[in-house]
């Protein structure tokens, strides 16, 4: 898709982090929100899917284990569904308000798992991602890459209630790792990836500099 359909707003900045489960999203995303807090800078938080009222109840059907049944078109619909509502209520507003909204998860996450890693049509994803972000693309996107071996030992470590995606197997968690390289392969000036094996401090130490660059 030509990237003329998408469009910038001024102000603000939107990042998204972006990376198979258990890489470290949501650790860095509390870090970063953390330090820009204590920085003085507004902030915004969300994650995907969810974030909004509407949008959690509709996290809450894809992540409900009940849901064995749910189709890859149903899933990829209602993940862009929850994206609709979170970008004009929380994404828009906050970024035009001159805040640095923080994402974990945003339309790659689509891409990668329903397209790379479920096999449905790529360019119909990146359709619907456009209509559902409003044609807003995030200014940066960390990827945290590491393989889906390490992503299962740091998950199996941690005795929790699995979900439904979490119960996927290894091989759709290696699709859809590789999904997201390619991806970031074809963006590099969005795209930052990071070696999600580094420990947290380091990687942390990294993101606040390539942000404070932006800012
Ligand atoms: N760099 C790291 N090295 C080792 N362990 C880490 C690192 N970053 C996070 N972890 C640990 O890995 C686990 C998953 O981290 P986190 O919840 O941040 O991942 P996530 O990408 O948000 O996962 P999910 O997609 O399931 O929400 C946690 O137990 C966390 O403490
Ligand atoms: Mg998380």
């Amino acid at each position: 898709m030509a990237d003329l359909d998408y469009k910038k707003i001024s102000g603000g900045l939107f990042v998204s982090f972006e990376g198979i489960d258990y890489c470290g999203k949501s650790t860095q995303v509390r870090l970063l929100s953390s330090t820009l807090l204590r920085e003085g800078y507004g902030v915004v938080v969300v994650r995907e899917p969810g974030g909004t009222e509407i949008s959690e109840k509709i996290r809450d059907i894809l992540l409900d284990t009940a849901n064995k049944r749910l189709s890859a078109e149903a899933e990829l619909l209602l993940y862009e569904a929850s994206r609709a509502q979170l970008t004009r209520e929380l994404i828009i507003p906050g970024k035009q308000a001159g805040k640095v909204v923080l994402s974990d998860r945003y339309f790659d996450s689509s891409t990668a798992y329903q397209g790379y890693g479920r096999g449905l049509d790529i360019e119909s994803i990146k359709k619907m991602n456009l209509v559902a972000s409003a044609g807003i693309k995030p200014d940066v996107t960390f990827l945290f890459d590491l393989p889906a071996e390490t992503a299962q030992a740091r998950f199996s470590s941690v005795p929790l209630f699995k979900d439904r995606l979490e119960e996927e197997k290894i091989d759709f968690h290696r699709r859809v790792r590789n999904g997201f390289l390619e991806i970031a392969k074809s963006e590099p000036k969005r795209f930052k990836i990071i070696p999600a094996e580094d420990d947290i401090d380091s990687i942390s130490e990294r993101i606040c500099s390539e942000i404070q660059t932006l800012l």
